[in-house]
């Protein structure tokens, strides 16, 4: 096909394509946003603590299935002295009848993961416009197709809280990225660097250095997360790292990714962790874990860029995102905190230290909002503040949030895709396209501003 008729025919296409509308003409300006949660377990309670310090938000519902759970949700209601909002518990389907109440603008799915897909089309099926959910989307590459296409179906918004786009450090690199500072970008790295082997087995006692149970036994994530070890060998948790770099090369918007494939290394890290605290005798010292210990993917980008992914959760190390970016004028690197831009680095091929460089490009967001006094600065050194702003903001002026479905799906879809790619002997696997094509036509809209 002549290049002159494939573009026409694919901006007709894109013209007939049936898409979530980024405006809401007939949205009257909603000025206190009504609040739903489902799931008040940790991270629930972090949005729900940051729900309740804001003045435009009032939570009128919440749904749990742990007493344990909700009794610490409740407390941080009463201490914020809010009213109480209508509980809903009892059983794994009573968020159902949350949803059937008429006054909720916004629903936060902040439960395990393999919950999210089935919250997250019931809340749009039953008529809720801004629908948010915790990091993932689903499980599999299915899941992820139903949640766009169901998002698309009732034209209303469904964003992934990915607080890690707001660090501030990242959004500084953003903001040198998009003034060009790096030149042309070519290549990023990042990954989900965190030990969470207390995580994976928390009994409830000491959060972060307690039991080796896990499943019924474990408290918070040990009691879900750590079947995904058990059972899944890929990236399983790969947006803290992904959607920040995805942000600065415009994926979804003028980019998108092609492909990936992943590897994983030998699986050690938690039965080791279990044999040294609980002895080789201990019942889950038999148990075999399907996760690698580090799990490395590939991915390339439409417009030529590589990103190196990594997934590091079962060995002892300190955390670290581990960003990188990289361009035609020069690099930062996260972990050595260094900045080095040809020509205007002091020293020929030596880092800079990055601080000065993150001071000069501090993002506009952070100059406006981060201030001690109105305890913005909440929740991962502020991030938590900035992830839930940007969807009320959204939701008070009736326009798509900064991250939509597209990008929730792609940044996700990458566990299921690394999942196969390990699965085939490390093949490298297509992406999809889940915006069907519109990724060439449209425009960034994150963090474009100071305003959210
Ligand atoms: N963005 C971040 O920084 C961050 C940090 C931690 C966790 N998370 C994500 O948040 C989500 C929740 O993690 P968490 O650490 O709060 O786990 P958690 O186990 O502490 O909380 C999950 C809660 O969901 C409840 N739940 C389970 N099934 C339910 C159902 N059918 N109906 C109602 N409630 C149900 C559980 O009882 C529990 O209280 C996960 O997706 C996790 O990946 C994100």
């Amino acid at each position: 096909m002549k290049r002159r008729s494939f573009v026409a025919n694919t901006a007709l296409a894109a013209a007939a394509f049936s898409f979530i509308p980024s405006r809401n003409l007939m949205a009257k300006e909603v000025k206190k946003v009504r609040m739903a949660i489902i799931g008040t377990g940790l991270r629930g309670q972090a949005h729900l603590e940051n729900a309740l310090r804001r003045n435009d938000v009032d939570v009128v519902a919440i749904c749990d299935i742990d007493q344990r759970m909700l009794g610490m949700a409740s407390d941080l209601i009463r201490k914020s002295g809010k009213p109480m909002p209508r509980v809903f518990d009892g059983d794994p389907y009573a968020y159902r009848k949350l949803l059937e109440l008429k006054n909720i603008d916004t629903v936060l799915i902040v439960t395990p993961w393999e919950w999210h897909t089935a919250m997250i089309v019931d809340s749009l099926q039953a008529g809720i416009k801004y629908v948010a959910t915790e990091v993932m989307l689903g499980i599999t590459l299915e899941d992820h197709w139903t949640v766009v296409r169901e998002a698309e179906k009732h034209r209303a918004h469904v964003t992934m809280l990915e607080n890690a786009c707001y660090f501030r450090d990242v959004l500084a690199i953003l903001n040198m990225v998009r003034q060009g500072e790096f030149g042309e970008i070519v290549h990023l790295q990042a990954g989900y660097q965190h030990d969470l082997r207390g995580v994976k087995f928390n009994n409830g006692v000491d959060p972060y250095d307690s039991g080796v149970e896990f499943g019924p036994k474990g408290f918070s994530e040990a009691r879900w997360r750590t079947e995904h070890s058990v059972h899944r060998n890929g990236d399983l948790y790969p947006t803290h790292g992904l959607g920040p770099v995805a942000t600065m090369i415009d994926i979804n918007h003028g980019n998108r990714f092609l492909s990936l494939n992943s590897f994983a290394s030998k699986s050690r890290g938690l039965h080791d962790y279990i044999v040294k605290k609980g002895g080789a005798n201990h019942p889950n010292a038999k148990v075999r874990f399907k996760l690698g210990d580090i799990v490395t993917t590939h991915l390339k980008c439409a417009n030529g860029e590589t990103i190196l992914l990594q997934h590091d959760t079962n060995l002892p190390r300190p955390y670290s995102l581990g960003y990188r970016v990289q361009g035609t004028n020069g690099i930062w690197m996260q972990v050595n905190k260094g900045i080095y831009i040809e020509g205007k680095s002091a020293k020929h091929h030596e880092w800079d230290d990055q601080q000065a460089w993150l001071d000069k490009f501090d993002h506009p967001l952070w100059k406006r909002w981060a201030n001690k006094e109105n305890e913005n600065a909440a929740g991962h050194g502020g991030i938590d503040f900035f992830v839930l702003h940007g969807l009320i903001e959204a939701i008070k002026r009736g326009v798509s949030p900064a991250m939509d479905v597209y990008d929730a799906a792609a940044w996700s879809a990458v566990t299921p895709i690394s999942e196969k790619s390990i699965e085939l002997g490390y093949e490298t696997v297509e992406f999809p396209d889940f915006t069907n094509g519109q990724w060439m036509y449209r425009k960034p809209k994150f963090a474009l501003n100071d305003e959210y």
